[in-house]
């Protein structure tokens, strides 16, 4: 490669955060004895039309199968699918919205712009009353990053103020705004930029690591009364200190995952209404009840002045999401803060619709409480008997147990987590690795107890497999 096709300054290779590497030895390794040729084949025309880009192409394998909450891959093999990319709230390929889409090309197939359309008016109506508070005003898009996009727009036009305060290591999607206001240097490296001026960024909350330093309990929970919940007052601190951000935008439950400690956001709530700040919830991986509630800022009581959600809106078969705020953010009807082609398009404001009617009728939000909660009280157990796991946490149907080679210094075992990743996927459970060593599980809302219990013993399986090779302290 020339000099000058190398972006300046750009590094070798950006820090790991957002999911399991697709280049990696490991990968090559699973390939090489689990891909049969008809997949290889498919691969190798995927890897040549595509542009190659990171966790994304070349491929892991393929599939010609989601059904529930399996995926079959082209050589029949068959995997629970606790990934996801956290759409299949309610299964692939449910029968019942199959049906909704399809009666609904029938009957009005889309609507240009200038008409709306009564599945459209709806969803908008359906979303005010099942969001939290007061939010009640409505914008769709096709994407969750085109959605952060409209809220950024929005809070500049309700502020008259451009800068934002976001997380580092926080993903909220790839367009130029949405990759400005992330902090994953995936989506951000000197190739990209430079990014939108004034997005500020702060240490996220992230108690078993605390970036201040502060320690945690065995059980990984943090003492406030040592920390005074010092990731709190470093956003409280930037906001007096900047006094003109228009919007502070994080995700309410990190999809790391990582949940807030008790108080931050009511905190960060009281900062924001100090200084005139906006507070924007992305919810789009945890929205519509991943973490039994309908959504997860609704365990912390906090109201966010604008909420994104997306994902599992299009019910895993159609692309939908939603910008909702409250109605005293509607001062820019002079301007387009999205105007999308497929803004009201009637086929996917029916998928969304039928989605949430799917998830009330067969009362998945509980479902995902109770046997989320089921499944993080058997792997604290699992902890105690496996001390590769040095931290059990999440809520609902985000879990995550991030693997450690020393429980004292808390060493990410990087190595022995990609080792469980495709031994799991040998066992027939696919989910992601998070910062490289956080084994993240996104089941569909529908899992039961039993299949729960059949990925937890894949899971201890592929554990102590990996801690008898001795893999866990490299
Ligand atoms: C927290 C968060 N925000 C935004 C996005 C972007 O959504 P989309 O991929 O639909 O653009 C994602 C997608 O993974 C996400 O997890």
């Amino acid at each position: 490669m020339s000099s000058g096709d190398k972006p300046r300054g750009q590094p070798q290779s950006p820090l790991q955060s957002e999911s399991d590497v697709n280049l990696s030895a490991r990968r090559a390794e699973w390939s090489a004895r689990s891909v049969n040729a008809e997949t290889r084949d498919l691969l190798q025309r995927d890897a040549d039309a595509f542009l190659h880009q990171s966790v994304s192409t070349p491929c892991l394998s393929a599939i010609k199968k989601a059904e529930g909450i399996w995926i079959e891959d082209v050589a029949g093999r068959r995997y629970m699918d606790f990934h996801g990319n956290n759409v299949h709230h309610i299964g692939y390929g449910h029968p019942r919205l199959k049906a909704a889409i399809a009666a609904q090309i029938e009957a009005l197939p889309f609507a240009p712009r200038r008409f709306t359309c009564e599945p459209a008016v709806d969803l908008a109506e359906k979303l005010a009353q099942i969001a939290p508070g007061n939010l009640a005003k409505v914008l769709f898009a096709t994407g969750g990053s085109d959605a952060v996009e409209i809220a950024l727009k929005l809070a500049r036009a309700k502020t008259g103020r451009f800068k934002t305060l976001s997380f580092w290591d926080a993903f909220h999607g790839a367009g130029f705004g949405a990759s400005s206001v992330g902090g994953e240097q995936l989506f951000r490296g000197p190739a990209i930029g430079p990014l939108l001026p004034g997005a500020e960024h702060v240490a996220p909350f992230a108690c078993y690591r605390c970036p201040y330093g502060y320690p945690v309990d065995a059980d990984g929970k943090p003492d406030l009364g040592t920390c005074h919940l010092a990731c709190a007052n470093m956003v409280s601190y930037v906001l007096q200190r900047e006094g003109d951000v228009a919007a502070v935008i994080a995700e309410p439950a990190r999809a790391v995952p990582y949940l807030p400690p008790p108080g931050f956001w009511q905190q960060v709530r009281e900062a924001c209404d100090a200084h005139g700040t906006l507070l924007i919830f992305d919810e789009i991986p945890t929205g519509l009840g991943k973490t039994g509630r309908m959504f997860a800022c609704d365990h912390d009581g906090v109201v966010p002045d604008i909420l994104v959600m997306g994902k599992a809106l299009g019910g895993g078969i159609l692309p939908i999401a939603a910008v909702i705020c409250r109605p005293e953010l509607d001062v820019a009807g002079d301007y387009a803060l999205g105007h999308y082609t497929h803004e009201k398009n009637p086929v996917l404001a029916r998928a969304a619709l039928t989605t949430i009617e799917i998830i009330e009728d067969e009362d998945l939000i509980a479902n995902a409480a109770t046997v989320g909660a089921y499944a993080i009280e058997r792997l604290e157990n699992m902890k105690t008997n496996h001390p590769l796991i040095g931290d059990v946490r999440g809520r609902g149907f985000l879990i995550g147990i991030e693997l450690v080679s020393d429980r004292e210094t808390k060493a990410p075992a990087n190595g022995a987590a990609e080792a469980v990743l495709y031994r799991a996927l040998d066992e027939g459970l696919s989910f992601k690795t998070t910062m490289g060593n956080v084994l993240t599980l996104t089941p569909p809302l529908i899992t039961t107890r039993d299949q729960m219990d059949r990925a937890l013993d894949i899971i201890e399986k592929c554990i102590n497999e990996i801690e008898i090779a001795g893999l866990g302290r490299e």
